[in-house]
């Protein structure tokens, strides 16, 4: 185990999310490598939305995604231009579209014809992209947001929406580009470039219906990182060398030779490159089990007790932070709630485990402490700690 995590955790206390931002930005760099300039890397702040997080940022990744007012107001807080953010969600209330128009987001990203018509209703000019939900979409995704979506406009629709954009139903708005984000969470390139090509089949549609050039494509990445032990992690190297020709088909097309490509994504960004520390409280035998009563569990780390999405239950990476590292016990590790799914761990094997001993939960920096039920026992918020040149600083925001 690393050993700037323990240090990071005992300076701070636990429970700690602590996440390496010198490792983020080192992510970003190898995917521009990677895609030799043909993608722009585009960060969804609902992965983790910290303000270190999104300031480690700046400069790396071209734009955020945000969902939502309120991470519209922590982009700028963190330093962020308006204009580098394009606002996605199938939910947006008005209120909210008002406000990100008024502070001048970049892009609108339109889930549905009753957004088009709230955005004119605005009364100002707003640049927007159509969020297309393909009819299409390959097995190897661990989430998918296609079929029956609240997510886009159905790709059987969106001729008719172009159309009525042309006809000028919405003399406001400006059709800049297409999104389109249908799967999350693959550890397939094929998968993921097969997904790609239908994505550049909906771009190359929606421009010939449109009739003229299309500035901004967005590829919803799918890009999927590994969630337990012995799961080898995604080969970019393979999605890299499967999408490129993709994208050149993409951009040898006449109306969109001048588009930029714009790979959106979070956890496979800051997912690797966050652990979550707990500190043991008690160690207990039960019936045949030994339990590890920890400081922090589900209230702050629901993911991780397989309680987002995860079909079979399994145990994320994790290991004793300090002390002996071979398996020497076999332990359940569970968290400080009245109820039996706060288990962070069923039969792991960690070093021996006592009172006072730190456990890092890996894979933990994205859809960690932000999909949390943190009220729930009232405990105070977690800290949240960065490893960045070579030192570590508090960055919690709450509690
Ligand atoms: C529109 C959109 N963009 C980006 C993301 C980020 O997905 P991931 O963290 O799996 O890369 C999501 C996830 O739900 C999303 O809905």
């Amino acid at each position: 185990m690393n050993p700037r995590i323990a240090a990071a955790a005992e300076a701070f206390g636990t429970p700690a999310y602590v996440y390496d931002l010198d490792g983020l930005r080192a992510r970003v760099a190898w995917l521009h490598r990677l895609f030799d300039g043909r993608l722009q890397v585009s960060y969804a702040v609902k992965a983790n939305p910290n303000g270190a997080v999104l300031a480690a940022l700046s400069g790396h990744v071209t734009t955020l995604d945000v969902s939502s007012i309120g991470e519209v107001e922590r982009a700028l807080r963190a330093g962020w231009s308006a204009a580098d953010l394009t606002f996605s969600g199938p939910a947006k209330r008005d209120f909210e579209l008002r406000r990100a128009v008024e502070v001048g987001v970049g892009e609108l990203v339109c889930e549905s014809v009753e957004e088009l018509d709230a955005l004119q209703a605005l009364g100002r000019p707003v640049s927007v992209l159509l969020r297309v939900n393909p009819l299409r979409m390959p097995k190897g995704f661990g989430a998918k947001m296609s079929g029956a979506s609240q997510f886009g406009i159905d790709e059987e629709a969106v001729d008719a929406v172009i159309d009525a954009l042309r006809e000028g139903r919405w003399p406001l708005l400006t059709l800049v580009g297409i999104h389109v984000y249908s799967g999350s969470n693959s550890l397939d390139p094929d998968a993921i470039a097969e997904n790609f090509s239908i994505f550049a089949d909906i771009y190359r549609h929606c421009a010939e219906r449109w009739g003229r050039p299309l500035h901004r494509l967005i590829l919803g990445s799918g890009f999927g990182i590994p969630y337990r032990d012995g799961v080898e992690p995604l080969d970019v190297e393979a999605v890299a060398e499967r999408v490129r020709p993709v994208l050149d088909g993409i951009l040898a097309h006449p109306l969109l030779a001048e588009a930029s490509c714009t790979l959106e994504m979070g956890r496979w960004l800051v997912g690797p490159v966050g652990w979550f520390v707990v500190k043991v409280l008690r160690v207990k035998h039960s019936r045949g089990t030994d339990l590890a009563i920890c400081d922090g569990g589900m209230n702050n780390h629901l993911a991780a007790c397989g309680l987002m999405g995860m079909v079979v239950r399994r145990n994320y990476p994790m290991g004793k932070v300090r002390g002996a590292d071979e398996p020497i016990g076999t332990y359940t590790l569970v968290g400080p709630l009245c109820t039996t799914i706060d288990t962070l761990a069923v039969k792991v094997e960690l070093g021996a485990l006592a009172p006072g001993d730190l456990v890092a939960v890996g894979s933990s920096g994205a859809y960690g402490l932000t999909s949390s039920p943190t009220a729930f026992i009232s405990h105070p918020a977690p800290r949240e700690v960065a490893l960045e040149g070579g030192g570590h600083r508090d960055i919690t925001e709450v509690g």
